[in-house]
This record gives C-alpha cells, sequence and structure tokens, in this order.
C-alpha cells in the first residue's frame, strides 16, 4: 500500500510518501480501506519530535479517518465487509495511509448524513469536543459557553455541540471568521485582534480553551464563580492551582480518548442535523506537507483533509 512515513522528527519535508507493509488485523480488529484521514495539529507537533505525546520511528502519521470495512478479525461481530466507518483509532497513529488496522471497539458507522471526508474530518475533534463539553463539564441548557479558537476544529464543532445543549455561545475569532459561527449558531464572537475577550466576556459557566498558555489565566477573568475552565492544552494549560483557587473557579484538562459511544451520540447530532463539518480543503495524500504547512499556519477555518 501507500502511505506517508516519518523515519526522521522535522519540518513537513520528513513527511514521506512511499510504500509500506499493509497491516495484518489481529482478532479483535477491523483492517479498513481509508477513503479519508484528517491533518490535526496534533500531527505535526508530533512530526516535531517535541509532542508530549511519545512516538517512535519509523512510523505513519494521522489519528483519524473514514474509510470501508475490508476484512474483520475472528472475534469481531459489531462489523461487516463493505461496512463505512470513522473514528480516530488507538493508537494515535497509521491513518495517512491506504489501509488501516483499527480496534473495532474505537470506531462507529458513518453517518449516512456526512461524506467519507467530512466523517474524517470530525473524528478527533468531534470527540475532543464531545468529552470536553459533555464528559467533562457536564454542560447545562442556558449555560453561558467561551469556546476559543472558534473557527478551527475543535471550535467549529464544539459550538454546535454546546448550541444542541441549549447553551448561549461565544467565541473568539478573527472577524473575518464571525460570518461562518454565526451560520453556526454562535450568539456573540469577540475579535482577539481588536478586543481584549478577557475584559469584553463575564459571567461564562464553561470556557473551553483551545489555544492555553497565556489564553488559560486571562479566561479565569471571565468564569462566574464556581465556573469551569477546561482546556485542551493538557501540556501547556496555562493555569496553576493558585491561580484557579484565586478565581474560585474548577479546572480540568481533556485528553481525547477513543470512543465507539461518544461517536455515536455525534452522528445523531448529525442525523437530526445538529452538526456541520466543515472541510476547508482536500488534498491528496501525497501531498500532507503541504497539510501540515497550512495547519502550522493557525488559520485554518474547519479541517483540511487527505485523500489517499
Ligand atoms: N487535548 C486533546 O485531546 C486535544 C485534541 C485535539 C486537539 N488538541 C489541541 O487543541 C488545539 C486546537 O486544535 P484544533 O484542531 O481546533 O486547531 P486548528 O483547527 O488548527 O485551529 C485553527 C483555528 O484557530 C484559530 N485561532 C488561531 N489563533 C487564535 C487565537 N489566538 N485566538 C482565537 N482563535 C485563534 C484560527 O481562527 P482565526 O483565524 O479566527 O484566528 C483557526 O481557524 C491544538 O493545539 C491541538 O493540538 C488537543
Amino acid at each position: 500500500m501507500y502511505a506517508i512515513k516519518q523515519r526522521a522528527f522535522g519540518g513537513p519535508e520528513v513527511l514521506e510518501f512511499t510504500e509500506a507493509e499493509q497491516p495484518v488485523p489481529g482478532p479483535d480488529d477491523v483492517l479498513v480501506r481509508v477513503r479519508a484521514a484528517s491533518v490535526n495539529p496534533a500531527d505535526w507537533k508530533i512530526r516535531t519530535g517535541g509532542a508530549a505525546l511519545p512516538v517512535d520511528l519509523p512510523f505513519i502519521p494521522g489519528f483519524d479517518l473514514a474509510g470501508v470495512v475490508e476484512r474483520i478479525g475472528d472475534r469481531v461481530s459489531r462489523f461487516r465487509p463493505g461496512d463505512d466507518v470513522f473514528g480516530m483509532p488507538t493508537p494515535f497513529t497509521g491513518t495517512y495511509a491506504q489501509y488501516v488496522r483499527a480496534p473495532a471497539a474505537d470506531l462507529a458507522l458513518k453517518p449516512a448524513g456526512l461524506d467519507h471526508n467530512q466523517a474524517a474530518a470530525l473524528s478527533s475533534v468531534g470527540l475532543t469536543a464531545w468529552q470536553a463539553l459533555v464528559g467533562i463539564a457536564r454542560i447545562q441548557p442556558g449555560q453561558r459557553v467561551l469556546i476559543h479558537a472558534a473557527a478551527g476544529g475543535i471550535g467549529h464543532i464544539a459550538i454546535q455541540i454546546a448550541k444542541a445543549f441549549g447553551a448561549h455561545v461565544i467565541g473568539t475569532a478573527r472577524t473575518a471568521n464571525h460570518g461562518f459561527l454565526r451560520d453556526l449558531g454562535a450568539d456573540e464572537l469577540v475579535d482577539y485582534t481588536l478586543d481584549d475577550f478577557a475584559a469584553a466576556v463575564r459571567n461564562v459557566d464553561i470556557v473551553l480553551d483551545n489555544i492555553g498558555h497565556e489564553y488559560g489565566v486571562r479566561s479565569l477573568a471571565t468564569l462566574a464563580p464556581g465556573g469551569h475552565l477546561v482546556s485542551t492544552i493538557w501540556d501547556h494549560p496555562g493555569v496553576t492551582a493558585e491561580d484557579v483557587a484565586r478565581a474560585k473557579a474548577r479546572f480540568d484538562t481533556v485528553q481525547v480518548a477513543p470512543s465507539a459511544p461518544d461517536l455515536k451520540e455525534l452522528g445523531k447530532l448529525v442525523e437530526q442535523g445538529r452538526i456541520r463539518v466543515h472541510v476547508a480543503d482536500v488534498l491528496p495524500l501525497r501531498d500532507a506537507a503541504e497539510g501540515h504547512r497550512r495547519s502550522e499556519s493557525g488559520r485554518v477555518r474547519g479541517k483540511l483533509v487527505l485523500v489517499p
């Protein structure tokens, strides 16, 4: 099969389009013929060798996929060959390829309302947004929710999950993205290049911080007493225990985990028309390096998708 392989850590040029061994599914696995994988910031953080997630060389990058089940392991009963599936399979690598060996427990049937590109794009950011807002923050109707990097992969799905739960949603994004985000349901938007969100936003029940670093401590200022800061930037959330105590806030980080039940919940929202997935561009797999360059610019609206 063809795949993108990394034999060294470094810049986008270390992503090599090459032949690789087709993986063999174990008894609890399926072999998926990949129709689409998506680019995640974690891919280029891992690519440089500087990520907190350790990966041994050589490896095939890529967190999430959508595709067609080609073969099933002896103990797999949830899927049959020919099923369209999506998800973020353990071990968080390997989807920049024509075929992937995936634990059946990590995948779900692709919602009929999404094509493969959109389903691949939804997988890991959808799981992250769901696990942060629903699993950790236990979002409730009427709550005020602030979402940073609202126009990004996680952000644009998080807005829609929060709206589906009846929240009032505030997002940070450049003005160029405000129309896009209003269409997805955002109630208020702050252009962080023009206004200080920490001064402009108050009385928030949940902050979903997808930026971290100095955004962490500034976000505490927006919270109502007892409000909850949830950071996806678990390695650099930008807050200390003292900061959190002083703000009388709650604080958690999220580390996304594979979950077929959570994928099914996301699929339900898709089928109800409550989640739309924005694919900014679709690139051939051999152009993964270009995908990384664009993602690293921090300017992608929604998601970039790679097609083998
Ligand atoms: N903890 C976990 O399990 C987990 C899982 C997935 C991802 N992550 C991490 O979460 C972060 C976000 O991931 P993502 O996939 O959503 O990223 P992304 O799609 O690359 O985010 C791009 C968006 O960020 C916005 N942006 C850039 N700088 C901003 C700023 N200073 N303030 C507000 N918005 C800004 C841009 O919109 P504008 O042009 O409007 O600025 C752009 O649309 C990454 O660091 C990623 O590694 C963590």
